[in-house]
């Protein structure tokens, strides 16, 4: 079986030990740094733009998955990419010209995925999922951790997987973010995601490095 990356949102994180709460989830084996960047917009949440990406890039060579929950967000690549990015994604809602935002995400020599809310049918991502280094399926609303699992959004996963595989892209990331537990994993897992991302499950839990090892 393929490797099933975890991806620790530090949205759930203590904010005034940030660094603490990184190297925690990374001495646990966590692989990527999930970073929710939210503007109050796009989503009726803020939370952190790329001076906080540069603070914590010092702090740890984990790659950094930025989640771009944002409105407008081809004005912000070059500062999330400059502040040590290595993958973003954007919201395929969020935006009228997906392709062209892509392409300027990857000119920079880093991923590039696109992200689609609940209700959002998992077609419109056809006409650029050749571009995609990754696809982000949410199973909550986007804005707050802690969130419930919406088990109706399991076979959007699925229905991604068969996509990617109709179109021969082996290597293209199935991510899940939402409600991710002990539980919810494993059925997205079993749906077809090798990438999940996870916050309230981690970060409040009594031992980060057994809930981190729980979801491996
Ligand atoms: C929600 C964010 C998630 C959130 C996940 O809008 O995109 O990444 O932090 O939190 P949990 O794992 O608590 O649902
Ligand atoms: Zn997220």
């Amino acid at each position: 079986m393929n490797k099933i990356i975890i991806s620790p949102s530090i949205l759930s994180a203590d904010f005034s030990n940030l660094e603490r709460d990184i190297k925690r989830v990374e001495q646990a084996g966590a692989d990527w740094i999930h970073v929710d960047v939210m503007d109050g917009h796009f989503v009726p949440n803020i939370t952190i733009g790329a001076p906080v990406v540069k603070s914590i890039r010092k702090v740890t060579k984990m790659p950094f998955d930025v989640h771009l929950m944002i409105e407008n967000p081809e004005k912000y690549i070059k500062d999330f990419v400059d502040a040590g990015s290595e993958l973003i994604t954007i919201h395929y809602e969020a935006v009228k010209n997906v392709k062209d935002i892509i392409d300027q995400i990857k000119i920079f020599g880093i991923k590039a995925g696109v992200s689609i809310k609940p209700k959002t049918p998992v077609n419109v991502l056809e006409d650029f999922i050749s571009d995609l280094d990754l696809v982000l399926i949410m199973t909550v609303e986007p804005g707050f951790g802690g969130q419930k699992f919406m088990n109706d959004c399991l076979p959007k996963i699925s229905e991604v997987k068969n996509l990617l595989e109709e179109y021969n892209l082996s290597k293209t990331v199935i991510e899940v973010d939402g409600g991710i537990d002990d539980k919810t994993c494993k059925l997205a897992v079993e749906a077809g995601a090798n990438a999940l991302v996870a916050g309230s499950y981690i970060y409040n839990s009594p031992d980060i490095k057994v809930a981190v090892k729980s979801l491996k």
